[in-house]
Order: C-alpha cells, then structure tokens, then sequence
C-alpha cells in the first residue's frame, strides 16, 4: 500500500484486553488523533446515571446521547466499573448505536489519519481502515489487568466479581444482532496474555508496519 494514503488503523477487541493502551501508543508513534470509542458509550450511560433514565428502555438511552456533552473526557467516574456495565448494556441497542455512528465514522476519515478503538471498528466504522488489529488476552489476564486498574483508581475490587462481569460484557458484545463484537476477516490477531505493555506495543506497531 503506498504511504500517501491517510493511515486509518482500527484497534478492536474485548474489554481489558490492552486494546486502549495499543491504540493509545500506535496513535503517538505514527503521530496521529486517536478516539477511544468506548468512551462514547460510557458517557451515555453516566448521562443516565447522573440525570436519570433506565438503561432499560431504548428509548431513554437515544435520549441520553442527545445530552451526553454534559460529560467532559477526564470525569473518573467514566471508568467505572458501574459506567461500563451500563454502557454494556445500552450499547446493544440499534438506536444508540446509530447515534453515535456519524461522528465515530467522521473522525475515522479525517484528511490526516487516526485511529480509533472500540469493538466494532474494523467491520462497521471504518472497514476501509488501512491496519486493522484484532486484541485479545485471557479472561484471568484481563480480569487481573482491570483489577490493578480499578485500585490504581482507589476503586478496590474482587477478582472473581471481574470475572463473572467480564464474561457477562463478553457474552453481550459478541451476542447482540447489531455490530457485534467480531475479528474483520482482514484483522491481524494480536494475543496479548503472556506479553507487557512494551513487548505489546512493539508487536503492534510491527503488524502496522507490514500493511504500508
Ligand atoms: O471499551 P470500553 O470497555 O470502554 O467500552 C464500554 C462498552 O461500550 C463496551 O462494553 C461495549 O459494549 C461498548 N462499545 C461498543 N462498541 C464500541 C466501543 C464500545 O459497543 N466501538
């Protein structure tokens, strides 16, 4: 592929699987704009937590979307383990999903570049992306991960209860009939279980490398 083309790279896979701290690092090598698109869902469902609604009804959720720009990026409680079931839950809902397809979409086609990480990149938001990964690690690796995370956070938390939600999240992000959570055809598996951070990074930027 010639390096003329924007770089559009597409970083997806489950929950605490290191696909943020990845997508963060490929984004400050290659010196592009990075959207963790989680974060959207998460500020939908803080909206709802905050101001009200029942992640219950579709209804309410689209709603919260609409008023999600009360929420700024550094609020800690978007990383909370309450925030992320919530938006676990609500991002099954095509509504939602729809609402925050435009502006995921438009930052993935910017002139420049980016790169974006999230569940559905490579298949749905950005299937012309030009890398796509696909990362993954084990439920104990992962559930382990989050758990250092929330106490570097001062949240404490229970091994097994980060398990038990892990497979839940896991359950319904590959269940769900609209963009479930899936490996594009064309992604390159990244498993990143026996691996640090350092050692991960270097073989993401590797596999980016291999496709330019
Ligand atoms: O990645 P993170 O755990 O912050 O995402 C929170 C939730 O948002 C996920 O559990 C997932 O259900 C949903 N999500 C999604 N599609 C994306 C990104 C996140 O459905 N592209």
């Amino acid at each position: 592929m010639s390096s003329t083309v924007p770089l559009v790279i597409a970083v997806d896979g489950p929950a605490a699987s290191g696909k943020g701290t990845i997508a963060r690092a490929l984004a400050k090598h290659f010196g592009l704009p990075h959207m963790d698109t989680g974060s959207l869902y998460r500020a939908a469902a803080l909206t709802m937590v905050r101001f009200g609604g029942d992640p219950g009804s579709e209804f309410e959720a689209v709603r919260a979307c609409a008023q999600m720009a009360q929420i700024t990026a550094d609020d800690p409680e978007l990383r909370s383990e309450i925030v992320g079931s919530i938006a676990s839950r609500i991002s099954a809902y095509p509504g939602v999903r729809a609402a925050l397809l435009e502006r995921q979409r438009a930052f993935a086609r910017q002139a420049g570049g980016a790169v974006l990480d999230g569940r559905d990149i490579g298949s749905v938001i950005a299937p012309f992306a030009s890398a796509k990964l696909f990362v993954t690690a084990s439920i104990e690796v992962r559930a382990a991960r989050r758990m250092a995370e929330l106490e570097e956070r001062g949240m404490p938390a229970h091994l097994e209860e980060i398990v038990v939600d892990l497979a839940a999240r896991d359950a319904r992000d590959q269940e769900r009939a609209d963009a479930p959570l899936t490996r594009a055809g064309d992604a390159q598996l990244l498993d990143t279980s026996g691996m640090g951070v350092e050692a991960a990074v270097a073989a993401a930027i590797a596999m980016v490398q291999k496709t330019r």
